[in-house]
């Protein structure tokens, strides 16, 4: 476990609030519980008797089950629900949701939802420490979390860094919590997509934006691909999706512009032949797995730390 009590966070609702010193305590944290998920017995009493509520108004397959597995690793009580299951679909507020939610106890609430904003509000309803598993296009703190580890891991610093993000920057809560955690810890982030789907402002987080792809790539360490999020446009703003593969997916070619032990990343889930080809996405250089195997880790550490607050 990191050494020294240093983390006051007592909700985690995006990068942008972690500084340089909570984001290493984080992932120190997270490197010291990675161990417990290669145990026979994968379990240690820390978060006995704590529930945990996942509140998820979105689809989610790795976060959803990766703060569960978490939170269970952890002996915490685990419940779920889903948009699809709660009262909202029969007109309750969120507010009101979020007030009888907390009238049961629970000790930590991770939410998902289209709105961005949704995880500040829900702290002022309740007194659970509130963890934002992904609000609209806004942040993806765990997400962003587990990338910078996996790339600590490859790439042994995270300072000093060429990070490639390729794709649909602009429904990207990802794209902005990597952008934000990537340039605090001292890496540049160089990105590039397609015209509509570069938001305006987006070098004020301090990316680069690239003319071209293979400016974006060129001796890139690490080559990160976001998928195109289709539910979230209004009107289709690419004309075909083979098209988008043409241009901006990450075939072998382009691959080979960037370092020749560059990483390549994907959040997920990964839509195989537009932003990466199979043999891209299974290739030697994908850690797409190790991705989803530090995502544990990193949620174990952040339940353990904002426990910590209460
Ligand atoms: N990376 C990510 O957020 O995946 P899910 O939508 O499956 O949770």
């Amino acid at each position: 476990m990191a050494s020294g009590n240093v983390f006051t966070h007592r909700h985690i609702l995006g990068m942008e609030q972690l500084s340089r010193e909570d984001i290493s305590y984080i992932l120190a944290t997270a490197d010291s519980f990675k161990e417990i998920s290669t145990r026979t017995i994968k379990k240690v009493p820390t978060l006995r008797g704590h529930t945990v509520i996942n509140l998820f108004f979105e689809p989610s397959t790795r976060t959803r089950l990766s703060f569960e597995v978490a939170a269970k690793r952890m002996s915490a009580d685990t419940f779920n629900i889903s948009s699809s299951t709660s009262s909202t679909t029969k007109g309750e507020t969120l507010a009101d949701t979020a007030r009888n939610i907390a009238a049961m106890h629970p000790d930590i609430i991770i939410i998902r939802h289209s709105c961005a904003g949704t995880p500040l509000l829900l702290t002022r309803y309740v007194e659970a420490a509130v963890i934002n598993a992904g609000d609209g296009a806004h942040e993806h703190p765990s997400q962003g979390l587990l990338d910078l580890m996996t790339v600590k891991e490859h790439r042994g610093t995270l300072g000093g860094l060429k990070i490639a993000i390729v794709g649909d920057i602009a429904h990207s809560r990802v794209a902005r919590s990597d952008i934000i955690g990537f340039t605090r810890m001292g890496s540049a982030v160089h990105i590039y997509g397609p015209a509509p789907l570069i938001p305006k402002g987006i070098d004020l987080l301090g990316a680069t934006v690239c003319a071209s792809l293979e400016e974006a790539v060129r001796d890139a360490d690490v080559v990160m691909t976001l998928r195109i999020q289709r539910e979230r446009q209004n009107d289709p703003l690419l004309p075909s999706l083979r098209e988008y593969a043409c241009q901006f997916g990450i075939s072998r070619r382009v691959l080979s512009l960037a370092k020749p032990d560059a990483i390549v990343m994907h959040p997920g889930p990964v839509n195989r032949g537009v932003e990466l080809p199979p043999e891209v996405a299974d290739g030697p250089q994908s850690v797409i797995l190790d991705q989803v195997t530090n995502g544990v880790a990193v949620r174990m550490a952040l339940l353990y730390l904002v426990m910590g607050t209460a």
